[in-house]
């Protein structure tokens, strides 16, 4: 089984490359899907998460994702611990997703992880594709796609690495800033070379 990790910035296109590689057959697991799942209603992660931050669950007995970030935002202990929490659990879901696709005779699968770089997981990749555009064109989709005012979309960049530090920790570099057709292409390009790996 080969490991590819898929990254790149909020709003630098991982979720449209992650559409054109499942349409050219990839399997793709994406890990803020896994995280959600995590805590689904019913699940020892939701459980242990309402145990440590008290009053974070909704009427309805799901987590309330507003709430518990309103938490963590402006305090790195408690995101600390709500990681500590977490992220064990998202390592051990994706791993038996990675084991079931294995088990299907899958050979390669990608993995959607938009922190990928900030959380060091690249070491255990076979490969990362990085999503790339320059800063001015990323804050731009940002705040149309999201309907953010600068300042807001300002923020948001500034709270993870920026794309051009992520490009040395890439095995290719998707260059999303022109039409769509020309990212397809070199996706297509990716893929290909995922696939003469073996
Ligand atoms: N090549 C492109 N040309 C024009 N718009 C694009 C292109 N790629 C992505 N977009 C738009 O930019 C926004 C961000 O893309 P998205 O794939 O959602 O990013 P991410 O998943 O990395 O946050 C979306 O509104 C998307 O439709
Ligand atoms: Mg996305």
């Amino acid at each position: 089984m080969r490991l590819y990790g898929l990254t790149g910035g909020i709003a630098s296109g991982k979720s449209t490359v992650s559409t054109m590689l499942r349409e050219l057959g990839a399997q793709v697991l994406d890990a803020d899907v896994i995280a959600r799942e995590v805590v689904e209603p019913g699940t020892p992660g939701l459980a242990a998460v309402a145990a440590r931050f008290p009053g974070v669950l909704g009427p309805d007995g799901r987590l309330d994702r507003a709430k518990l970030g309103a938490r963590v935002f402006a305090d790195p202990t408690e995101r600390a611990a709500l990681n500590a929490l977490v992220h064990p659990l998202v390592r051990q879901a994706f791993l038996e997703k990675v084991q079931a696709l294995a088990a299907q005779g899958v050979e390669r699968v990608v993995y959607d992880v938009p922190l990928l770089i900030e959380a060091g997981l690249q070491a255990g990749m076979d490969g990362v594709v990085l999503v790339w555009v320059p800063r001015p064109l990323q804050k731009a989709r940002l705040m149309t796609r999201d309907g953010l005012d600068e300042a807001a979309a300002e923020a948001r960049l500034a709270a993870q690495l920026p794309l051009d530090s992520k490009r040395p920790h890439a095995t290719w570099i998707v260059d999303n800033s022109g039409e769509l057709a020309s990212t397809r292409a070199q996706v297509e390009q990716v893929w290909r070379a995922m696939l003469a790996r073996g």
